[in-house]
């Protein structure tokens, strides 16, 4: 048996449609059957080649960690899932290469939950990696009713759920985002928008906010504008990021009495608290741009691009 999957044979080649063979759940994984892939700033780095001295990747490569579809058949040990289930989550294999980007995928019985009932595939595979990171985020920050948190990148992917967890505990969003994002970010709950191409984001926020803010959670600066936003962080917050580099702000940032929390994304048994907040009407999915699987390609172009607002999804079937 043969599948479609959308696939590159070399890192950095555009990539193509795949007759690639179906997958065999082993022991404690999951075939599902693959209706849409959310697209995450990983594909474009796997597709690439950029991560390749760190993980093993296997060709032909087929990118995509979200996922949302329905369970065609479980390996053995699987109880938790039968054929025939709406799931969403992640592929958590170790080797990259055998991503969501096709019409199935084997997926770690751990890395998969029930979908929100309320939502669609492309919506729900939109939700896992980034509201896992997000959820990651929120909770190193914990943002405190009333407390003011600077959000940078608040519409991307894992910042449109940062700006709307950050405004359901109460806190005041100030968002960093392009003046194209500023009624996104608005919508999402942040009370203003800082546009960091009219002008230097910190000093517009030292004009709106003199005494500072309490937190800081930044979606994009590398670790010398990580450190230089956090100078706008009172003594005592925390500055966080999902980005590898920027922990090495860390040191200068407690110089200034501010801790560095690096969030990376939780484990997919927390996907349940997601849903949960989806189905109490606390947290939105971001506008969704789709793609089909045969387009995969102009979606990773996209994504590398650095300016997606909300999620870019393939729809598989
Ligand atoms: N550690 C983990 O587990 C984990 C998990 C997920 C993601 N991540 C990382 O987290 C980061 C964000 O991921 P994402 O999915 O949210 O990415 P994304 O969807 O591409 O969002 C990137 C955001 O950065 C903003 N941006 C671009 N240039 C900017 C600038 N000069 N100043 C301020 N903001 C700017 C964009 O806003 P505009 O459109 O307004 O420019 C956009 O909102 C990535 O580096 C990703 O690799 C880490």
């Amino acid at each position: 048996m043969t599948m479609r999957a959308f696939a590159v044979d070399e890192f950095g080649a555009p990539g193509s449609i795949h007759q690639l063979p179906v997958p065999e759940p082993a022991e404690g994984e999951v075939l599902v059957r693959v209706h849409a892939a959310g697209v995450n700033v990983m594909d474009p780095m796997y597709t690439a080649g950029w991560l390749k001295d760190y993980m093993e990747h296997r060709f032909p490569l087929v990118p995509g960690i979200d996922l949302s579809g329905v369970v065609e058949r479980v390996g053995p040990g699987v109880e938790r899932f039968a054929p025939g289930d709406d799931v969403y989550g992640v592929v958590t294999k170790p080797a990259v290469g055998e991503g969501s980007f096709a019409d199935s995928v084997v997926v770690k019985a751990d890395g998969l939950a029930p979908k929100p009932a309320s939502l669609s595939h492309e919506q729900a595979a939109a939700v896992p990696h980034v509201g896992l990171t997000a959820l990651a985020a929120i909770e190193a920050a914990d943002p405190q009713p009333g407390q003011v948190v600077m959000v940078v990148g608040a519409t991307g992917g894992v910042g449109s759920f940062v700006t709307q967890l950050a405004a359901a505990r109460g806190a005041t969003v100030v968002a960093v985002a392009s003046s194209p994002a500023r009624d996104l970010a608005l919508q999402q709950g942040a009370s203003e928008a800082i546009d960091y191409r009219s002008g230097d984001a910190l000093e517009q926020l030292r004009a709106s906010h003199p005494q500072g803010v309490d937190a800081l959670i930044d979606m994009h600066s590398d670790a010398e504008q990580m450190a230089r936003y956090g100078q706008a962080v009172r003594s005592g917050g925390r500055a966080v990021s999902p980005r590898g580099p920027a922990a090495a702000a860390a040191a200068a940032l407690k110089e200034h009495g501010v801790q560095f929390i690096g969030a990376n994304r939780l484990p997919a048994s927390r996907l349940p608290d997601l849903t949960a907040l989806i189905e109490g009407g606390q947290l939105h999915v971001p506008p969704i741009k789709t793609y089909p699987l045969e387009e995969a390609g102009a979606a990773i172009n996209e994504m590398a691009g650095g300016h997606v607002r909300g999620k870019l999804v393939v729809t598989v079937a």
